[in-house]
């Protein structure tokens, strides 16, 4: 671990092209985040003074927005032309200072982990001035090779300036570099474009370095680490990946997964100790389990808290905003947003609560829906503490069930229920005596006249 103050530049500014796809590439999702946040969430747990530049290609509005949000500290910088690693590294010139040391990243390789980042971090610490990540390639084809000489990295060369020998490379570069305070900009200034692709290449600075006597060295990783994604098909592998990391931590942290290769994780998915999850449940983005609950089969949870102990589906949908309280119960075919359901409240079966609260140790009953959208704005269910709403109730918002109210089954409640009430909404039951043998007589009647049959249907 190192405190040494650092500069971190996420390089996003390439055009994504065989992603075929409207979006900026960083922008695509791996387990519920874009790539480019995968970077900076892996950035944000390293130690000391850090700061954070983040390189753009022209009409990339989406990163600018996510950025906004996610990492406002992180200043935002334009490459307008797309002329090479080391040109687009030029772009965040700007937020080079003496007293930092620089890591270069690329935005679209979410797996590097923060150890890996802190190892290069730490050859700087001791003594490096150019330090590279390098990883054995099973297939080289396209990376740039390290060129070595003992524990010293003279050279890349890159796929298409390598000569056959040096093809024969297989330890490559897995494009993370770093550099020790003060010297990048005077490397970047000497780098030129004289090469194959006519680009400035920022590998180039291991040899500048070199002949000026300056320390370099490789730090080397796992290959499934520093997968690159450049297609939809190396987009799925990175999922992959990185769901099967995420699994791994949520077993590590304490939760029991019956078939964790059918669960779905998001990056920021928190999952509490002794939590069962069930197969088939998917989480999306913001979501939190707490210590003892239980997430059955076929669950899809996203931007829903769920607390300790309580019971999640099976088949519940819990959509954002919602928040389970501790020993609550969600059932099956229950679909929950932007709602609150308090502690030990069940709601067991078919229903939907939307924009609501439901108090503690409240029941409601199967098939009970809040209307909270009227066709033009959404409006809000109150629901006490204690209150019990009777099967198949419409509970019509904006509308409040007071503490320990009763709502009688089959209710369409269009007023507000007062603490403790007993309330119909409903048509009053007629009972008419002996009718239904009346009914039956008007049928036999009706089946004995000989043209019964043409007026039937
Ligand atoms: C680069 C490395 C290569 C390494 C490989 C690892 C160089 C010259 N080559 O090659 O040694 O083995 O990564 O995956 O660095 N970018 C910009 N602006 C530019 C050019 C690139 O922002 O003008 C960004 C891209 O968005 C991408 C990253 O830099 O995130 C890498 O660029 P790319 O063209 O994919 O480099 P590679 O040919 O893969
Ligand atoms: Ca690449």
């Amino acid at each position: 671990m190192t405190d040494r103050p650092c500069l971190y530049i996420v390089l996003a500014a390439g055009e994504g092209t065989r992603m075929r796809s409207a979006i900026p590439k960083v922008m695509h999702p791996v387990a519920g985040v874009p790539m480019l946040g995968h970077v900076l969430e892996t950035i944000g747990v390293s130690t000391g003074d850090k700061a954070v530049a983040v390189v753009v290609g022209p009409g990339m509005d989406a990163v600018s927005t996510f950025l906004s949000k996610r990492a406002p500290e992180a200043s935002l910088h334009l490459q307008s032309e797309r002329l090479g690693t080391a040109h687009a590294v030029l772009a965040a010139r700007d937020a080079m200072t003496a007293d930092r040391d620089t890591l270069v990243l690329f935005g679209d390789t979410p797996l590097v982990t923060p150890e890996t980042l802190e190892r290069m971090r730490a050859a700087l610490a001791t003594g490096a001035d150019v330090v590279v990540l390098g990883f054995e390639a099973a297939d080289p084809t396209g990376y740039g090779r390290l060129i070595t000489e003992g524990d010293t990295v003279t050279a890349i060369r890159e796929e298409r300036d390598a000569s056959d020998e040096e093809k024969g490379i297989t330890f490559c570069n897995a494009g993370v570099m770093a550099f020790s305070k003060g010297i990048l900009p005077d490397l970047l200034d000497a780098i030129g474009n004289d090469n194959a692709k006519g680009e400035y290449y920022l590998t180039d600075a291991i040899e500048i370095a070199r002949s000026r006597g300056l320390a370099t060295a490789a730090v080397t990783c796992a290959e499934a680490e520093v997968q690159g994604v450049n297609t939809r098909a190396q987009l799925a592998a990175a999922e992959a990946a990185m769901q099967a990391r995420l699994r791994a931590a949520a077993l590590d942290g304490g939760a029991t997964m019956v078939a964790p290769e059918t669960v779905f994780l998001s990056r920021d998915t928190r999952i509490g100790r002794d939590v069962l999850i069930e197969p088939n449940v998917v989480f999306g983005p913001e979501s939190s389990v707490g210590d003892g609950a239980t997430v059955r089969a076929f669950s899809h949870i996203e931007g829903a808290s769920i607390g300790d102990g309580a019971t999640v589906g099976p088949y519940a949908r819990l959509r954002p905003g919602s928040a389970i309280g501790a020993g609550a119960r969600v059932g099956n075919f229950v679909e929950v947003k932007a709602a609150t359901v308090e502690d030990g409240a069940k709601v067991n079966h078919l229903s939907y609560i939307g924009d609501a609260r439901v108090g503690a140790g409240a029941n409601i009953g199967a098939g009970t829906i809040t209307c909270n959208y009227d066709g033009v704005s959404k409006h809000h269910t109150d629901i006490g503490a204690g209150a019990f709403i009777g099967s198949n109730t419409a509970l019509v918002a904006p509308v409040r069930i007071g503490d320990g109210a009763y709502v009688a089954t089959g209710s369409v409640i269009t007023k507000d229920v007062a603490p403790d009430a007993l309330a119909f909404g409903r048509a009053r039951q007629i009972e008419k005596e002996g009718g239904a043998g009346r009914i039956a007589a008007r049928a036999k009647a009706a089946a004995r006249k000989p043209d019964s049959k043409k007026s039937e249907g």
